[in-house]
């Protein structure tokens, strides 16, 4: 789809890589100026250094400090934030666990930049946007935010509170001329996911075959499609969802395939 977001900034976390780059591309191609907001820097860097306008700003979405100074270096450079993406997010990818064997430190450390995070960056970025009276945010969140998933009881937990989050976040920011809404993907091919679906020799797994066979349309979906759905939250023509939290799953929550 085409939208309209000339003039338009947008600020987004983890756009280093995967669903956030394609996504600052997508936004960028309708007219948007993008920064790129990672704990990557030299990635932050390569990312913006494609889009014709825009900055990018290091930062952990954990931590205040980094995200009022990357606010701050958004007005400088170009004075407004319209939307903002909290898309940073991370999971356990190779050592997944029961609950009972689940570590204090990687369940710190997931809900902290998966739920915590998008905290501490819309603390910050709502300043200059609640004072400018209108604006839209995107959260990240995920299908297993929605559905229980075995051995991901961190991100599932995070997830969850994510989309829930959303909720109270549109009840209090409609009246403020901020909608904010949820998207869930399902399962996406990234660099990340990768080695999941093909494993560390480069074939595809069997176990991720039988996985597929869950999910109507058969296959993971492109970064590109997940950006699409966002493009749609950020577009003016959607100027009546708040509150929402938007499915990009292939049909995978749909119910069952059996
Ligand atoms: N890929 C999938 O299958 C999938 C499925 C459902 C939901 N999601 C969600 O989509 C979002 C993007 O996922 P992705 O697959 O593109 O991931 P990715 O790993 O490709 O990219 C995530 C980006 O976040 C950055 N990041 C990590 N920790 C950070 C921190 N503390 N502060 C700032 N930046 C940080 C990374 O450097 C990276 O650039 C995440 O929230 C993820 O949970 C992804």
């Amino acid at each position: 789809m085409r939208a309209d977001l000339s003039g338009q900034v947008v600020f987004i976390t983890g756009a280093a890589g995967g669903i956030g780059r394609a996504t600052a591309h997508r936004l960028a191609a309708n007219g948007a100026s993008i920064v790129v907001a990672d704990i990557d820097a030299d990635g932050a860097g390569r990312v913006a250094a494609e889009l014709p306008s825009a900055l990018a700003v290091s930062m952990d979405v954990r931590r205040a400090e980094d995200a009022k100074r990357a606010v701050d270096a958004t007005l400088e450079k170009f004075g407004r934030i319209d939307v903002l993406i909290n898309n940073a997010g991370v999971n356990s990818m190779k050592e997944r666990v029961n609950i009972d064997k689940f570590s204090e430190d990687e369940w710190r450390r997931i809900v902290g930049i998966d739920l915590d995070g998008l905290y501490v960056v819309s603390h910050a970025a709502l300043q200059p946007m609640v004072a400018h009276g209108h604006g839209r945010i995107v959260n990240i969140a995920s299908v297993i935010g929605v559905a229980g998933f075995r051995l991901q009881s961190a991100f599932s937990a995070a997830k969850a509170g994510m989309i829930h989050l959303t909720r109270s976040m549109a009840l209090e920011l409609g009246p403020k001329g901020i909608l904010v809404n949820s998207l869930a993907p399902g399962s996406v091919l990234t660099e990340g996911t990768k080695q999941l679906f093909y494993g560390d020799d480069g074939t595809f797994r069997a176990q991720m075959a039988g996985f597929m066979s869950h999910i109507p349309l058969g296959r993971p979906a492109h970064v590109e499609e997940i950006a699409e759905g966002i493009l749609f939250l950020c577009a003016p023509e959607n100027s009546y969802m708040t509150g929402h939290l938007m499915m990009v799953d292939g049909g995978w929550t749909a119910g069952f395939m059996f």
